[in-house]
């Protein structure tokens, strides 16, 4: 396939490639990375339902949960439960930290190693947990291993891939996260039928499985031009970028990976200077792409669909189905990102996917207030809560086609090589501080904000596609050491971005354009 494509920046550059075998392997390997986020986000709600392990570590939640209950809001409103699902996510928060300096210093890979290394220590602990410590120790671990994952395959992913086929090759991170959702969710509804601990032994331990694919793939793969230029390989960078281009006629791109190279090794500090202003656009996406990407309410579904599903009257078998049935939807769904990003563009997907996701949550306010008012209590009908389980359905397609892949994607692809790896890191640290908050409160903001929580979630929706109409800029096709011209052209943004930051003057580029 030739590389040719129609860029609206001006002066964006076109380089050759071939759609090679080994970028395609490349990226499905590197992509396992999200698997293990995956697994850990699907498995924790399901377990967080099953007696055994409720009456073995939270046993006041269990004895809530089997009394009366008379306000179906305020059912499974627990910090302490709650504590279980979110430690892992500060524990990932501070790992990104960490992972950005490795990633920079010994290569994207070796990141992407210890995360699985990390994750599968981890399940080791929770799968033989015998306390409380034994369980919470575990929980850090994965966290670890998480965002050392998060914070690495996403840049890998972008590094490698064809610049115009950036956005389908990153959304791999995105297919495997809700991939591993999805088969936690299939392991909890078997392991919840058994009896005895075993049950959620099993969905814990099986955690190791996803933590051995990252580390065996990491192992195997080859680090990306960007990061062995970045470390001094040239000649390695050179052959590499023609092997995964598919032709000995890189010049040009290789030659802007030097430019990139040797532009960010002016920077010494990379966390100092992503607080410089010429770095303001990258600084401020970083920061509220993924805010707004948790304050789309996902979570609440991931978490606690199955809570969820309860506390709207149904079964808790019917409830752990139904969680499988959003997950596989929001799996299908992913893939309409994959196939459409790098030709409708980023906006399009946030835009479009914006607006579905609103309408929807407005809905399912309006129909649970309206059953269960604010006292929490009446019935919902069999036909009520499937039509609730159809908006819910909706909702999730809105987001896997555009914040859930887009908010990986978009933020791994628009710094300069100097920020990227801190960049990333913020991202991480943000989205990982966001699901915490969110995943800590929902249960207490349920039983209090009542039905007002899908309000409350819609409000940020509108806000966040109102901020991507005006702030964010197209970035698809553009070659990722190019993003400084995307940059420089916005309306608003320009103003941030010197004119050396484009590299060549208008003069020139017209010079190489003849
Ligand atoms: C988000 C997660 C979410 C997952 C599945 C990811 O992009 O970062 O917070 O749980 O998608 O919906």
């Amino acid at each position: 396939m030739a590389g040719g494509f129609v860029s609206q920046t001006p002066g964006v550059r076109n380089y050759n490639y071939k759609l090679t075998p080994k970028v395609f392997i490349t990226c499905f390997i590197g992509a396992f990375g999200g698997l293990i986020f995956g697994y850990d986000l699907g498995i924790s709600g399901g377990v967080t339902q099953m007696e055994p392990f409720l009456e073995e570590f939270f046993p006041a939640v269990h004895k809530k949960m089997k009394s009366a209950h008379e306000n179906e809001y305020c059912r499974f409103d627990s910090q302490l439960l709650t504590l279980f699902t979110s430690s892992l996510y500060v524990a990932a928060l501070i790992s990104s930290l960490f992972a950005s300096t490795i990633t920079r210093v010994f290569g994207r890979k070796w990141s992407m190693f210890l995360g699985g290394f990390t994750f599968f220590v981890g399940s080791a602990f929770n799968g033989f947990a015998q306390n409380i410590a034994m369980l919470l120790i575990g929980r850090i671990l994965l966290g670890f291993g998480v965002g050392f994952a998060n914070q690495s395959v996403p840049v890998y992913l972008s590094e490698m891939a064809p610049p115009n086929l950036r956005g389908a090759f990153n959304n791999g991170f995105q297919v495997a996260i809700i991939f591993g959702i999805v088969v936690a969710t299939i392991i909890n509804y078997f392991t919840a039928q058994l009896e005895g601990n075993i049950g959620w032994r099993i969905s814990l331990g099986l955690a190791c499985v996803p933590a051995m694919m990252i580390m065996i793939g990491a192992l195997v793969l080859p680090d990306t031009p960007n990061s062995l230029i970045e470390r001094g390989f040239t000649e390695e960078a050179k052959k590499m970028l023609q092997s995964i281009r598919g032709t000995s006629e890189v010049d040009e791109e290789f030659q802007d990976l030097i430019d990139a190279s040797e532009e960010s090794k002016q920077v010494k500090h990379p966390w100092k200077n992503i607080m410089l202003p010429r770095y303001r656009p990258q600084l401020i996406m970083t920061c509220f792409i993924p805010f707004f990407q948790q304050l789309t309410g996902i979570n609440v579904i991931t978490f606690y669909a199955p809570v969820l599903f309860q506390t709207l009257g149904f079964g808790s078998k019917a409830s752990l189905l139904s969680a499988m049935v959003t997950g596989i939807i929001e799996l299908l769904c992913t893939f309409v990102s994959v196939f459409t990003v790098d030709r409708f563009g980023r906006r399009v997907l946030f835009l479009q996917g914006g607006i579905q996701m609103l309408i929807s949550q407005i809905a399912i306010g309006v129909m649970i207030g309206v059953k269960y008012g604010t006292v929490g209590t009446g019935n919902i009908g069999k036909s009520e809560a499937n039509l609730i389980v159809a908006l819910i359905c909706i909702y999730v397609a809105g987001f896997a086609w555009s914040w859930g892949p887009l908010g990986w994607l978009v933020p791994s692809e628009i710094s300069p090589l100097e920020i990227r790896s801190a960049a990333q890191a913020i991202n991480v640290a943000v989205n990982m501080f966001f699901t915490f908050l969110v995943a800590q409160l929902f249960l207490t903001m349920l039983c209090h904000m009542k039905f007002g929580l899908f309000f409350f979630f819609a409000v940020f929706v509108f806000i966040m596609t109102i901020f991507i109409y005006l702030m964010l800029p197209e970035t698809k096709n553009v070659p990722i050491e190019e993003m400084n011209r995307v940059w420089k052209a916005h309306w608003f943004w320009g103003r941030f971005i010197p004119d050396e930051a484009v590299g060549v003057s208008a003069a020139e580029m017209q010079q190489k354009s003849v």
